[in-house]
């Protein structure tokens, strides 16, 4: 069967705050969406990579390519979701591996996992364990709540596509901020595969001279 991998990118990188929308913006000399891509397409058992887009970023995203050749893209929503379901309609049936185009540095080792864990689970996401303290704060310091056995989750998130879909529309939870909550919610089974810190999402300014960094020590 097939496996698309749906890079979302249609956001406006409020918070990156970086007069062009961060999903263009250049890190190490390439545009952060032609990193995913490029991690995307490096993988042999992914088959097509479908782009979601906000509305008239179709240039942008020309220039951001130069010569890699992907099927037109798809035009997204106001929210996250929105823009996950109009590439999801896009797709055609198999796996999908849903991920965000603000988190560029993707390994072949995370899609390995991810597609292992599919061939047992209905749904498969990289997590990291939660590592600081977490407390409620209204400007000042409230309860710490516990933290074991608490994670942070990742993309890509692997589904088969017709029940992530139907797991959307099915959806009443209002905004979300992945899709592994509206599989659950829908009663699939997510399993849990060890995530990346390199794979952060990269969401206010600081961040990205940060990648900048940590992509040239790794590549020394
Ligand atoms: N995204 C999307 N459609 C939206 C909102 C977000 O495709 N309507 C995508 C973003 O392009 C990004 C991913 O979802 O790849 C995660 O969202 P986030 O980091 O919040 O990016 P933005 O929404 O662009 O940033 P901000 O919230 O700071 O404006
Ligand atoms: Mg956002």
């Amino acid at each position: 069967s097939t496996t698309t991998a749906l890079i979302v990118a249609a956001g406006r990188g409020e918070r990156a705050g970086l007069g062009t929308p961060k999903q263009y913006a250049t890190i190490a000399g390439k545009a952060m969406i032609a990193h995913a891509v490029d991690a995307l397409a490096a993988h042999p058992a992914i088959d097509r990579i479908q782009i979601v887009i906000g509305a008239g970023q179709s240039g942008l995203l020309a220039e951001a390519l130069g010569d890699r050749t992907m099927p037109t893209p798809v035009i997204g929503g106001a929210e996250r979701r929105d823009s996950v379901i109009a590439g999801l309609e896009a797709v055609p049936a198999g796996r999908v591996l849903i991920h965000d185009a603000a988190r560029p540095f993707l390994s072949v080792a995370v899609i390995d996992r991810l597609l292992a864990a599919l061939d047992t689970h209905d749904g498969a996401v990289p997590v990291l364990p939660v590592v600081d303290t977490i407390a409620a704060a209204d400007g000042l310091l409230g309860d710490v709540r516990p933290r074991d056995g608490l994670v942070r989750v990742q993309t890509p998130q692997g589904f088969d596509r017709d029940a992530i879909l139907a797991a959307h529309r099915a959806w009443a939870g209002g905004p979300a901020t992945d899709d592994a909550q509206v599989a659950r919610a829908a009663g699939l089974a997510v399993a849990t595969v060890e995530g990346d810190t390199m794979l952060d999402k990269l969401t206010h300014t600081a961040d990205f001279a940060a990648a900048e960094a940590r992509l040239a020590a790794a590549m020394r």
